[in-house]
């Protein structure tokens, strides 16, 4: 068990060992924890070098690894009673989506030159997987922080967030931003991080929600178009950047367009391209505002912006979903909410929604009814706490 303080609040916060765990911890193992991570606002702005607002929860993934004294790699998912079996030398992308997340970092470590041992590994996790709550990010910083330390690498943990992203974008196939696996390794108690994606800069904002808690509700599906989509929106943010690029040569990205810039130069062009972008300038507009709001205390604002957050990325980035509209269709008129919006990158997974702590029951009940009714399947929910980032334990 791994006791650690929080520096900010002096508050300690224990992480015990999953008892699943226990069989394969001998003499030298090595064991990481990183957690899933929630977005308050700022979708879809990191690969923008825009900001986000994330924070990691209290469900994680946890991994073992003990060196072996052959270059023999053994995997093994506790949770879907799986194994993976590979060599040192033979590392690459497998049709199994679970061993790509750690056999993408190892290969992180291989390209930066170190000599990676054989070597044994359990995972598991309570992070729903397909629920927009980075399964995959967590796996990845877990891994990334294991074979640190078995390694003696030293490397900082903002090495280890980027060389945990690119093993998403080689051995996952999605083009992430840098979101996710900063937050699983960053993430502090009872705070939000916001995260500058440009400079990197960062700061941890105090989340205070007196008689609020953070509620996902989990639509339950995960439709295919996810990744392949993803990489479509990312294409389309470049393909504006690009023509503003012409007339302004000092744009680097769409954390430097303006709406006007947008008006003159990409509407009269792509219709199509002109409202990916637009929805991304005016998140990170909204984002800006939010964190005054955060600020002066001001909850109800904030949950507004969740909402016009919410209409952007269904009605001009087009990555919502029946099943992620109706949720929040469900609670828009609820005086119990405050905010609720589609979360992670889209086409299933959770809704977040800042709801009244008293009124909670009540709402999960109608909620779910609804939900069932409408859409023949079950709304899973999720009361979140905000926790700390990725340690060794
Ligand atoms: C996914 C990606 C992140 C981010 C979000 C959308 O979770 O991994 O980098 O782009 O979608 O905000």
């Amino acid at each position: 068990m791994l006791i650690q303080a929080d520096q900010s609040t002096g508050i300690t916060t224990k992480y015990d060992i999953p008892p699943a765990l226990a069989p394969f911890i001998r003499e030298g193992t090595i064991i990481a924890r990183s957690p899933g991570r929630i977005n308050l606002i700022g979708e879809h702005t990191d690969y923008n070098e825009g900001y986000v607002l994330p924070a990691a929860i209290d469900k994680a993934a946890f991994i073992t690894i003990t060196p072996r004294s052959d270059n023999e790699i053994h995997l093994h998912s506790i949770d879907l009673g799986a194994a993976y079996t590979t060599t040192t030398e033979n590392i690459g992308k497998t049709k199994y989506s679970w061993p790509n997340y750690i056999l993408g970092v190892v290969q992180q470590f291989k390209e930066k030159g170190y000599q990676v041992p054989g070597f044994d590994a359990a995972l598991t996790a309570d992070i729903p997987i397909g629920a927009g709550l980075s399964s995959s990010a967590a796996v990845e910083c877990a891994t990334a922080l294991a074979l640190d330390a078995l390694l003696q690498s030293k490397l900082d943990k903002l090495t280890l967030v980027k060389m945990s992203q690119k093993a998403e974008h080689e051995f996952a196939g999605v083009q992430c931003g840098i979101m996710d696996q900063f937050a699983s390794m960053f993430g502090r108690l009872n705070h939000v991080i916001r995260l500058d994606c440009r400079s990197l800069e960062y700061a941890y904002e105090p989340f205070n929600m007196d008689g609020f808690k953070v509620v996902l509700f989990d639509s339950n599906v995960k439709h295919s178009l996810g990744s392949s989509e993803y990489n479509v929106r990312r294409k389309q943010c470049e393909t504006g950047v690009a023509m503003v690029q012409q007339h302004h040569n000092e744009v680097l990205s769409l954390r430097d367009v303006t709406m006007p810039m947008l008006e003159k130069y990409v509407l009269p062009e792509d219709m199509l391209v002109y409202q990916r972008c637009r929805y991304v300038v005016e998140e990170n507009n909204r984002l800006l505002q939010a964190c005054e709001d955060l600020e002066n205390g001001d909850m109800a604002a904030f949950g507004k912006k969740m909402f016009e957050t919410h209409y952007g990325l269904s009605k001009l980035y087009e990555v919502s979903c029946t099943e992620l509209d109706f949720l929040v269709a469900q609670v828009q008129d609820n005086p119990a909410v405050l905010g609720a919006r589609m979360m992670g990158g889209g086409f299933g997974g959770c809704t977040i929604n800042l709801v009244q702590e008293d009124k909670i029951d009540e709402l999960v009940q109608e909620v779910s009814k609804a939900y069932s009714n409408a859409m023949h399947n079950d709304v899973k929910v999720y009361i979140s706490k905000i926790e700390n980032g990725s340690s060794l334990l």
